[in-house]
């Protein structure tokens, strides 16, 4: 009988003190009993099931898991070729999620690719990894290898006529490899750049065949929602948002770490009783609540939930749900400086506003930081984050930028003008 108190699931088999489990332990401990019962399902079911849950997308977007899958076109006069890929191409700043998933538990990885990609009749599956996750590519190889031999994937699973076979592809590096249409051409051996939507992939995507592109944390949530059902998923929740969450803090708190929590749980418990609180002597200034790529925060935001919606309401995402924490003592310039020269860095040079405008706004954050700046120069910051918009580019990367640095040029006015009319940074 499956356990319905189970309010854990992304890392119920996760023992940090021990290597990940092999497939004997992990089937021991109840693995691959979704994916058993899944093949036992119609595809369809297995589609309307995730839609119902409520799960949404964890890479980012928060987009509605199987709603994305319901686009993939299936029955008489549909393509017979259609791809499953996981993008573990994790490199947002501030964002160690999925790597703790993939090193410590690839096995819940494969059992939700399996079910995924049987539910939208895909017969071939990638794994895009970023480069730099040596380790995790390795474990994954394994437990590939170990699913393969044990008849979990392969083909002709379990005697079910279904056959599924999963590649690993190591990414040469570069974050805009993780933009869902870029990660496709890098798969297909072309240049890096992102495609312009529509066609959505579940359409149009992977040498042009109907392609589900979903985050390594929300396959590892299919597993446990088929075997306990969408009501147990939504459960989980302490907000109109379903299921658990990967939720993290980096930046100066007494314990930065990763932690598997309701989604709803209040960003004020997540920083002081899980991450420790602020090191002694500091004061929270403020947070990016989803990674690099959201929008500040301030202290009277500790209260919202850590649901989709309550934290775009307060002006910004819930991103990857892995908080970067701003400190009295740090210098708020001198952090968003920090994540511009990241991004500029990594654009793909494709759009003009992020190839031409990231560099400028790396310069002109140069200059105020190191004492040059005029007052000028923060309306040409504005003038940049009003060209990075959304809307202006094919996609995110230059929008995600634009959000730290608009919200810092509100929310610390007074540091970026401070700098300028003392002709330093005041923090230093
Ligand atoms: P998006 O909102 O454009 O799309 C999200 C997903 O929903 C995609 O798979 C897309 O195909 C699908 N989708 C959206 N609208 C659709 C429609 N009308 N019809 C069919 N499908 C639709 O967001 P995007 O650009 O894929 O991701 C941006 C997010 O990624 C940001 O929120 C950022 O936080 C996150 N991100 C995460 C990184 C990481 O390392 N995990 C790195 C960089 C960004």
């Amino acid at each position: 009988m499956p356990d319905q108190t189970l309010t854990k699931p992304l890392t119920k088999n996760i023992c940090p003190q021990h290597k990940p489990p092999d497939i004997e332990r992990y089937q021991d401990n109840g693995g691959y009993s979704g994916w058993r019962k899944a093949l036992g399902m119609a595809p369809e079911d297995i589609v309307e099931l995730v839609q119902k849950s409520g799960l949404r997308g964890r890479g980012g977007a928060g987009f509605n898991t199987g709603l994305k899958w319901s686009f993939v076109p299936r029955g008489k006069g549909s393509p017979s070729v259609k791809y499953l890929v996981c993008n573990a191409d994790e490199m947002e700043p501030g964002t160690f999620k999925d790597r703790l998933l993939m090193e410590q538990n690839p096995h819940l990885l494969i059992e939700g690719m399996a079910i995924a990609a049987y539910a939208i009749e895909a017969r071939t599956a990638y794994i895009f990894i970023r480069g730099e996750y040596h380790l995790a590519a390795v474990r994954l190889e394994q437990a590939i290898n170990e699913a393969r031999q044990a008849g979990l994937i392969g083909p002709d699973i379990l005697n079910s006529g279904y056959s599924l076979e999963i590649y690993l592809h190591r990414s040469a590096g570069n974050y805009i490899c993780g933009e869902e249409t870029a990660l496709l051409n890098a798969l297909e051996g072309r240049r890096a750049i992102p495609r312009a939507k529509p066609p959505f992939p579940q359409v149009s995507g992977l040498w042009g065949k109907p392609t589900v592109v979903n985050n390594v944390e929300t396959l590892c949530n299919i597993p446990h929602l088929i075997e306990l059902g969408s009501e147990w998923y939504k459960s989980l929740g302490r907000c109109q948002d379903a299921g658990s969450k990967l939720f993290g803090v980096s930046g100066k708190v007494n314990k930065p770490g990763t932690w598997e929590l309701p989604m709803g749980t209040p960003i004020r418990e997540i920083i002081e009783e899980h991450a420790g609180g602020m090191r002694d002597g500091l004061k929270l200034k403020g947070f990016l609540p989803g990674g690099g790529s959201t929008d500040f925060l301030g202290p009277t935001d500790l209260d919202l939930p850590m649901d989709y919606d309550a934290i775009a309401k307060a002006g910004s995402r819930m991103g990857t749900g892995t908080i970067i924490v701003l400190d009295d003592h740090t210098c708020p310039v001198g952090l968003v400086l920090n994540l511009s020269q990241f991004f500029a860095r990594e654009s793909c040079g494709w759009c003009t506003p992020c190839r031409d405008g990231l560099p400028w706004v790396v310069e002109i954050l140069t200059r105020i930081e190191n004492g040059s700046g005029t007052p000028e120069d923060l309306d040409l910051l504005q003038e940049q984050v009003a060209r990075m918009g959304p809307g202006n580019t094919f996609c995110a990367l230059a929008p995600g930028a634009a959000e730290p640095l608009q919200s810092a040029l509100r929310l610390f006015e007074e540091d970026f003008i401070d700098h300028i009319r003392k002709g330093r940074c005041p923090y230093r």
